[in-house]
């Protein structure tokens, strides 16, 4: 019986010392493992690269650009000038982005640019401003302008020339 037991303690200190060992084995080779995996992914150094892949595939678009687009052409067609025969106010906000600047050759608010052209006298001019005139687009883009209001600014735009 003694001697039985000296051979289980015997083998069972064996095995004991064998699983210590595979476990202190195991132990370095996982954290090996761990830290090579790190350094391949650079993703503690990085932390776009860990948002870059967790990030959805797609992107929800919540309309906020479409809105704000149609916003300002909503905005741009409904410059009403309510039958207004103000001629400075609808030249600041329809004929002003071409005439103040001459873009295309638009004649610019100086007695220069308009003498000869009122050889034609200001019916004559209103006549070419509504139906449009080499750049300029009928009515200066604003079909919704009265042949009064067209008056009107081409009297405030041609004044004292
Ligand atoms: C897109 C640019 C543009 C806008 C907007 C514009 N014009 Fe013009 N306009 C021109 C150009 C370019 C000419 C010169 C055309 C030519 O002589 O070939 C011109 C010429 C004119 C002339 C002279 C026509 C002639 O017979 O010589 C008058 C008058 C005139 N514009 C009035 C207006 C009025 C009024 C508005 C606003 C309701 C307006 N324009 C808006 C570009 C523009």
């Amino acid at each position: 019986m003694k001697d039985q037991d000296s051979i289980f303690f015997k083998n069972f200190s064996l095995m004991l010392g064998f699983l210590i060992l595979l476990t202190i084995v195991l132990a370095i080779v996982g954290y090996e493992m761990h830290h090579s995996l790190i350094d391949s992914n650079d993703m503690t150094k990085d932390r776009s690269a860990i948002a870059k892949s967790i990030q959805s595939v797609s992107q929800v678009n919540t309309g906020e650009a479409i809105v704000a687009v149609a916003d300002t052409a909503a905005e741009e067609v409904t410059v009403a000038f309510d039958g207004t025969l103000d001629g400075k106010t609808i030249y600041d906000n329809v004929c002003m982005a071409c005439h103040n600047t001459g873009a295309a050759g638009a004649p610019k608010l100086e007695a220069a640019a308009w003498t000869e052209r009122m050889a034609v006298g200001i019916d004559g001019l209103v006549t070419s401003a509504i139906a449009g005139k080499g750049a300029m687009p009928p009515r200066g883009g604003r079909a919704d302008l009265s042949d009064e209001q067209m008056k009107a600014v081409v009297e405030f735009m041609t004044a004292g020339f």
